[in-house]
């Protein structure tokens, strides 16, 4: 089980990877980017710092307020032994504070005693989920054994600041010194070989988070989980449902917890024998629907089926008369690299792009209907946060600066889901962006009053900037861009809380 918990979030990973690397591949006349600029935001970042930021383009409002966590992976080799797959790098959170108008940074690695004990025998010692093998064959033999890199998001709630990797319990760190603390078991709720989300949803009335764990087989168990405002953890309810289950993501409504079962299978004899990681291993299925998992609150499972296609990403759901309304970034394939292939060199014509659908969902009648919202390639959706679970009107995510193909992420798309207008940030050519996070004005009342605030390789400077943008007005200037002394190897998730450390 721990072992299909792995691959599964390696896949995952893989996937998130793949559609932004996809994304931003293209090889033609067209090309908004160079791909040895591209290439240069996968490089490791060795330090650990903290300090003022001192160059400010733009104004800091006094109203922004809090701290912006990132995670991601800040290592992508060890001693010059490259990962084979950057959702392999260990995981380094960041900090940014904003407070008074200033701003401060501080980065620390997650340490894990598969981080410590790697960084202290100055060479790969574990294999990764997505693409990484120990550098002599036979030493992957029936190695299943793999590292929590806890590399994919980072949450502060219940007066904890935790590291999420979903194949494992989360790490905890101090929010003031980005210290590890060490794994979170919640006061013994999760125990070892549980797992818990990358991505849990907060509702936004009652500050419950919502959770889910999976243990991936070819009959999988779902465990939803509940931290409550203070961050206790109780278990909402189990299910063993058909099928191997590669589920990095689920959507919340007040009354639903929704997942989309990818048509996947897994296919492990190649893993286990050594010869590819777990990540290489699954495989969409031939002429197999999506599943749609939905969990009402007592915990009863309905199972509906939607045209086929995979998903990493939901932007969000709510519920609507009769129906659920589901906004999920969706992939005509599964993407993952050809082993042994070096994913900077990887082909983003070849690479499947990700396009925003909406579904909505009849849980009496088990109708489904499926329309596209974003047609561009796109990843990375976010929205703001008091409307999570609920009806919405903005939907803010990363994209590649041209209509068709794929190409990274250079772009952030603002769509207004009423009128169906769409506008754009440009960072391009060479600007590669991460997720956008929404900030909500203090006090707000309209949906887009607030700031987007994304992290933006510069590969002018070989360093990276911390941009704020309106949320109202995304293609203006920027209301700020801070720039920090180094880059930031291109990141995974994070997010914003009002706290301040002021000692961090
Ligand atoms: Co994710």
């Amino acid at each position: 089980m721990y072992c299909y918990n792995l691959l599964t979030i390696q896949s995952v990973t893989l996937l998130k990877f793949m559609s932004q690397t996809i994304a931003n591949s293209s090889n033609s006349l067209s090309d908004s980017f160079s791909r040895a600029d591209w290439q240069r935001g996968y490089q490791s970042l060795r330090t650990e710092q903290a300090y003022s930021i001192d160059r400010i383009d733009g104004e800091l409002p006094l109203e922004l307020e809090g701290t912006l966590f990132r995670n991601g992976p800040g290592l992508l080799d060890i001693n010059g032994q490259a990962y084979g797959h950057p959702f392999d790098g260990d995981g380094m959170i960041c900090s940014i504070s904003f407070h008074q108008g200033k701003a401060h940074f501080a980065n620390s690695f997650v340490k894990t005693p598969e981080f410590i004990a790697e960084q202290q025998a100055g060479k790969i010692l574990y294999r990764g989920v997505f693409g990484t093998q120990k550098p002599i064959w036979w030493q992957n033999f029936l190695d299943l054994k793999l590292k929590n890199i806890a590399n994919t998001n980072v949450i502060y709630h219940g007066k904890k600041l935790l590291a999420l990797w979903e194949a494992s319990r989360p790490y905890r760190l101090d929010p003031a010194t980005l210290e590890t603390i060490g794994v979170e078991d919640f006061d013994g709720a999760l125990r070892p070989g549980q797992a818990f989300t990358a991505h849990p949803r907060l509702d936004p009335e009652t500050g419950d988070l919502w959770g889910f764990g999976v243990e991936a087989g070819p009959k999988s168990t779902i465990t939803i989980y509940k931290l409550d405002a203070s961050g206790k953890l109780t278990t909402s309810c189990q299910h063993k449902v058909p099928g191997f289950c590669f589920l990095h993501d689920f959507a919340y409504t007040p009354n639903y917890r929704i997942f989309l079962q990818n048509p996947v299978e897994f296919n492990p004899l190649p893993f286990v024998l050594g010869m590819r990681s777990a990540g290489a291993c699954i495989g969409m299925k031939p002429n197999t629907p999506t599943k749609i998992l939905l969990f009402d609150r007592t915990g009863k499972l309905t199972t509906l089926e939607t045209e086929a296609g995979f998903v990493f990403h939901h932007c969000n759901a709510f519920e609507q008369d009769d129906e659920i309304v589901l906004d999920s970034i969706c992939y005509a394939d599964y993407p993952k690299l050809d082993p042994g292939s070096d994913f900077l060199d990887v082909d983003f014509d070849r690479v499947v792009p990700g396009a925003l659908y909406r579904f909505k969902i009849d849980p009496k009648t088990g109708a489904v209907s499926r329309s596209i919202l974003v047609k561009r390639s796109c990843e990375f959706p976010a929205i703001n946060p008091k409307h999570v679970g609920r009806a919405y009107r903005y939907a803010y995510m990363g994209a590649i600066p041209k209509a068709e193909g794929n190409a990274p992420l250079q772009a952030i798309l603002k769509l207004d889901i009423e009128t169906g207008n769409q506008t754009i940030h440009n960072f391009a050519p060479r600007g590669f962006i991460g997720e956008p996070v929404f900030i909500p004005r203090p006090n707000s009342v309209r949906e887009d009053d607030g700031w987007i605030a994304v992290v933006v390789f510069d590969a002018a400077f070989d360093r990276s900037d911390v941009v704020i943008l309106d949320a109202a007005k995304i293609e203006a200037e920027p209301v700020a861009t801070l720039h920090l002394k180094h880059h930031i190897p291109y990141g995974l998730h994070g997010s914003f809380t009002p706290q301040v450390w002021l000692n961090s």
